[in-house]
């Protein structure tokens, strides 16, 4: 085990291709060396989303690129390196591939460990990283890809508190925008156009409202928008605006209620969390921003909002959750696979199987 260390890490399990040095320091503490994003957002744009064929051809034509833009930003050789971290899902599986295989040739070739990451898991300590948060906290991770309430233990102990049962926040979002015809991503267009709207004018469901559980659903409010939209279509301007605010306001509400029972489900089991922690595209949302505080104020936790290039999907992460993981002496063969699926708590994620299952007889 060494105290001081410095990680490679890689990240393709989306729409950015990216790669990062990271450095953990004798405290425990660490530093960023490098963060090279390249977003493949222009290649998807026409299609209002993310389409997996598109994207892992784009991580193969420009992630060697990446990787050794991030190497000689951070100044240093491979020999100064004492891992290669790469997130081996969940995520699209072409773009999984693409990284992972990337990282197990350099680890073979330079004669260094492979640390196959959860990218969950990258998103939940990256405000160690920033913060030298310590455990345990409650995390709210909230992208395109994933909405997840975690009680956060340590290095691989996590316990999923909530998740949602369809549509991701951020997903929700973009679906809203692409109906509006705002475009992609959705996040910051839905809640630029809400700043000029209304959001009482339209009734809009608060899916699984005052719920003891911590989960989400929200395809009902996606539904429940577009017959709105469809009944007063052709839309003007104002009845754009006016939709995302409603839109907005609701995601705002079910946020609240959700990471609400979420905090009450973490106390129960593990005490008054003392920090609350967001990650993920949405928590740049001036608005849901404004109900974490207040839901962090409720709880007496500190809430930790890392900057936003931090938030979002990245390398500096990977490295990150490498260093923790490799500090800890944990390493993965050559032979590890690539996963699409790969909850955090994959005893949780059984238990919430088994619920259902009971549920339906
Ligand atoms: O974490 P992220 O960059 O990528 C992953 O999905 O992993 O998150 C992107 C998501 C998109 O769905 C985007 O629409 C959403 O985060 N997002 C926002 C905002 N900015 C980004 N959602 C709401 N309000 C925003 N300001
Ligand atoms: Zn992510």
């Amino acid at each position: 085990m060494r105290d001081l260390m410095i990680v490679l890490g890689i990240e393709t399990t989306c729409d950015e291709t990216a790669a990062a040095v990271v450095e953990r320091l004798e405290d425990g503490r660490g530093r960023i060396l490098s963060n090279v994003v390249l977003s493949q957002v222009n290649e998807h744009a026409a299609f209002g989303g993310v389409v997996p064929e598109i994207a892992a051809r784009a991580h193969v034509e420009v992630l060697d690129v990446v990787i050794a833009d991030a190497m000689a930003q951070a100044g240093r050789d491979y020999d100064a390196v004492d891992g290669i971290a790469a997130a081996a899902g969940p995520g699209l599986i072409g773009g999984v591939i693409v990284g992972l295989t990337t990282a197990k040739a350099i680890a073979l070739v330079k004669n260094k460990p492979l640390i196959a990451v959860n990218h969950l898991e990258a998103h939940a300590l990256t405000a160690r990283l920033t913060n030298g948060t310590a455990f345990p906290y409650c995390l709210f991770l909230a992208s395109g890809g994933h909405t997840q309430i975690l009680a956060v233990r340590g290095v691989g102990d996590y316990v999923r508190l909530g998740t949602t049962q369809d549509d991701a926040i951020g997903e929700a979002f973009d679906k809203t925008a692409k109906l509006l015809g705002l475009g992609f991503p959705g996040g910051p267009r839905v809640e630029k156009e809400a700043a000029n709207g209304d959001a009482t004018r339209f009734r809009l469901p608060r899916p699984m409202h005052g719920r003891k559980d911590a989960d989400f659903s929200l395809s009902g409010l996606k539904t429940a928008l577009r017959l709105e939209a469809e009944k007063i279509a052709p839309l003007t301007d104002q009845d754009v605006a006016d939709l995302c605010a409603g839109f907005q306001q609701a995601i705002v509400d079910v946020v609240f209620d959700r990471l609400r029972a979420g905090l009450m489900l973490f106390r129960a089991r593990f005490g008054a969390p003392t920090a609350l922690v967001a990650a993920g595209g949405v928590a740049a949302n001036q608005a849901i921003r404004k109900v974490l505080n207040r839901l962090a104020f409720e709880v007496g936790a500190t809430l930790v909002v890392p900057p936003p290039e931090l938030c979002t999907d990245n390398g500096a992460m990977i490295a990150w959750a490498g260093c923790e993981r490799l500090a800890l002496g944990l390493t993965d063969s050559l032979d590890t696979a690539p996963r699409a699926r790969w909850p955090l708590d994959e005893i949780a994620a059984a238990e919430g199987a088994l619920r259902r299952t009971a549920a339906y007889k």
